[in-house]
C-alpha cells in the first residue's frame, strides 16, 4: 500500500530537478561544457552513473530537461525512439542532420518531436538561461548515439565512453585496466542516418498559440469553467503523429477552470507549464492536494483519482503525458 509520503516522491518540484554537469561525452568540449542534464523520470539515457534520477519508477517513456545557458549547444546525436522537446524557458535553435544544417528557432511553448535514426542538436540562441523538458519514448531508450565529430572532440578534451563505467575523464584518472572504449559510429554508417527538410520537419512542431482544441473528448462532461484540450502528439486528432508509446496533451484554462475528478488505467504525468494548477488526487486509501508551479511535476498512478484546476490569477497551461499511444476513456470517480 502507497503511503502519503510514497505519493509525495512522484512530487518533483522545479527546485528538486538536479543538474548533472557531466551526464554527457560531450561534457569538455568548449561550447557544450556549461550544459546541465536532468533525469526526472525513468531509468534514464544519461551516460554518468552517478546521475541523480527523481524517479525511478519505470512510466514505458522517460522525462528529463536540459537547462543551457546562453549560446550554450547539447551535441548532434541520434536516438532509438522518438524524442520530444518541450521549450520552458528561453529561445532555441535546434539543428539536424549530420551536417546540422538544416535548423529552426522554437519558442517558449513550442514543441518538437524529433524522429528516431536523425541527429539533433539544439543551441541557447537566447540571453538568458534556456530550459527544455525532454519525453524519450520507451523504458529501455537503448542509450545515445552521437554523431562521429562529437566523440572526436570529446577524446580531444579529455574524455572517452567506457562500457561498464560510463563517461571517464582521462586527464583525471587513468582507462581502468581491462576497460573498453566505446567506439565511436563510422563515418560510413552516421552518413546513412535520415535528414529530413525544415518544411518536413515543421510538420513535427507544435507552434505555441497554434490552437486547435479538441471540441469533442471524454473530459468535456467533466469541465467546470473555462478550459481546452489540445493534443499535441497522439494517434487521432493531433498536431504531431505519435505512435511512440505515449501521448502529450496541454490543458489550458483560465483560473477556475478544470476537471471534475476521474482516474484511468495508464499513468498520467502532469508538468506545469504556466500558471498555478491545483492537482487533487486519491487512491489506496488516502488522499491530498498538491499545487503545481511553473515546472513542477506530478506522476499520478494508474487508476488514482484526480482533479485538476486552475487557480490564481492568470490563465494556465498544463501537459499531460500518459503512457499509451490512445489512451482508454477516463472513468468518472469521487475523490
Ligand atoms: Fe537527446
Amino acid at each position: 500500500m502507497k503511503t502519503h509520503s510514497g505519493i509525495k516522491k512522484r512530487l518533483v518540484r522545479r527546485s528538486e530537478m538536479m543538474p548533472c554537469k557531466s551526464a554527457f561525452i560531450d561534457a569538455h568540449t568548449p561550447g557544450s561544457h556549461l550544459k546541465d542534464n536532468f533525469s526526472i523520470i525513468g531509468p534514464g539515457v544519461t551516460e554518468n552513473k552517478e546521475q541523480f534520477i527523481n524517479i525511478r519508477e519505470p512510466h514505458g517513456f522517460n522525462i528529463g530537461a536540459a537547462g543551457q545557458p546562453p549560446h550554450i549547444k547539447n551535441s548532434l546525436h541520434s536516438h532509438f525512439t522518438a524524442e520530444v522537446f518541450m521549450i520552458h524557458e528561453g529561445t532555441f535553435e535546434i539543428y539536424w542532420g549530420l551536417d546540422g544544417k538544416n535548423r529552426t528557432t522554437l519558442f517558449e511553448g513550442d514543441v518538437v518531436s524529433i524522429p528516431t535514426h536523425c541527429f539533433r542538436g539544439f543551441e541557447n540562441v537566447g540571453e538568458k538561461y534556456g530550459f527544455l523538458f525532454t519525453i524519450l519514448g520507451g523504458d529501455d531508450t537503448g542509450g545515445v548515439e552521437w554523431a562521429p565529430k562529437v566523440f572526436k572532440a570529446a577524446e580531444d578534451h579529455g574524455l572517452v565512453l567506457l562500457e561498464d563505467y560510463g563517461v571517464w575523464d582521462k586527464n583525471k584518472k587513468p582507462i581502468p585496466k581491462g576497460a573498453k572504449s566505446v567506439s565511436p559510429m563510422s563515418n560510413s554508417k552516421a552518413a546513412n542516418y535520415d535528414n529530413y527538410s525544415i518544411e518536413e520537419m515543421e510538420k513535427r512542431i507544435y507552434r505555441s498559440g497554434s490552437k486547435n482544441p479538441l471540441t469533442i473528448h471524454p473530459l468535456k462532461l467533466g469541465e467546470f469553467g473555462s478550459i481546452q484540450i489540445n493534443r499535441l502528439i497522439g494517434s487521432e486528432e493531433t498536431k504531431i503523429q505519435g505512435g511512440d508509446g505515449f501521448e502529450l496533451l496541454i490543458f489550458e484554462a483560465e483560473p477556475g477552470g478544470g476537471y471534475k475528478s476521474f482516474k484511468r488505467p495508464e499513468k498520467e504525468v502532469f508538468i506545469c507549464y504556466r500558471g498555478s494548477w491545483k492537482v487533487d488526487w486519491s487512491g489506496d486509501g488516502q488522499k491530498g492536494s498538491f499545487l503545481l508551479n511553473s515546472g513542477d511535476l506530478f506522476s499520478v498512478p494508474n487508476y488514482y483519482g484526480r482533479s485538476i484546476e486552475c487557480i490564481g490569477k492568470k490563465e494556465g497551461s498544463l501537459y499531460s503525458v500518459i503512457n499509451k499511444n490512445s489512451p482508454k476513456i477516463p472513468i468518472w470517480t469521487n475523490l
